[in-house]
């Protein structure tokens, strides 16, 4: 059976109280969970309370973005360096709402993908294409593109574990998703225009779908070869829905 992954970004929910009673009720069915990599990316604020309560589960730490520097002069931003020390493993870097609604600009998602691999983290990088794109029928260049500019000048050699987590920018909280086949298409592309960095070897790299995912789709997006999990936003606030996600996902892998 495929590894599966599945990622739930609080986005900005969710206060040190919250998470606590959170990550408490899902431990409590740790078990059932434990051939899959779940992991939690809580804002920033909760990341200590989560490593608290995680400490000594299977269950991982993400944040949900980062600087590029281990320490300096950037007011308001976290590093690398602050993140390790309270015992993240993923980095969400390059999600929409960044790129789209705060400005993130490709040379920035550049060097912070270059530091997570410096600092031995492993990103979840988010491409995906706009409404307007789609349209014009260029997901496939605008995924490249976003790629391109993402890897500029990294050097894979040491580089262990990448996740790509493709995330159409109009499914994203909209309740609208891609389809089974959109997802595959996407991380055919994906995969192709990876191998160059990584020189084949795919076990390096995982692929996840993100937009709308709920209990009712995940199934049609696991089961394609090419998706290993999921990154989940809206329907990973509630414990429930979590957990009827995960359950659905292990499900349709066993079929
Ligand atoms: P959503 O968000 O599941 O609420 O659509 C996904 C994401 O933004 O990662």
């Amino acid at each position: 059976m495929k590894e599966l992954i599945l990622a739930a970004n609080w986005k900005m929910h969710k206060t040190n109280q919250e998470t606590r009673e959170y990550l408490r009720k899902f431990k409590a069915m740790q078990e059932e969970f434990n051939s899959t990599e779940v992991v939690f990316c809580p804002p920033f604020t909760s990341l200590r309370t989560a490593d608290e309560e995680l400490y000594s589960t299977f269950f991982k730490l993400g944040a949900q973005n980062m600087v590029w520097e281990s320490e300096g002069a950037y007011t308001g931003e976290i590093s690398p360096l602050m993140l390790k020390d309270l015992g993240v493993r993923y980095v969400i870097i390059g999600h929409s709402e960044r790129r789209w609604i705060l400005g993130e600009t490709h040379e920035q998602i550049n060097k912070k993908l270059q530091a997570v691999f410096e600092y031995n983290l492993i990103p979840i990088y988010c491409v995906g294409e706009t409404e307007e794109v789609r349209q014009a029928g260029e997901t496939e260049s605008m995924i490249l593109k976003q790629i391109e500019e993402g890897f500029q000048g990294i050097d894979f050699s040491g580089v262990k574990n990448i996740v790509i987590a493709y995330e159409p920018v109009w499914a994203i909280g909209t309740g609208l998703t891609a389809s089974g086949e959109d997802a595959r298409h996407a991380s055919a592309c994906i995969k192709e225009k990876m191998d160059n960095y990584i020189n084949g070897d795919v076990t390096r790299l995982k692929i996840l779908y993100g937009g709308s995912v709920k209990k009712e789709n995940i199934g049609e997006f696991v089961s394609e070869a090419g998706i290993h999990g999921a990154l989940v936003g809206g329907a990973s606030l509630q414990v429930d829905s979590f957990v009827g996600i995960i359950r659905a996902a292990q499900e349709a892998l066993r079929k």
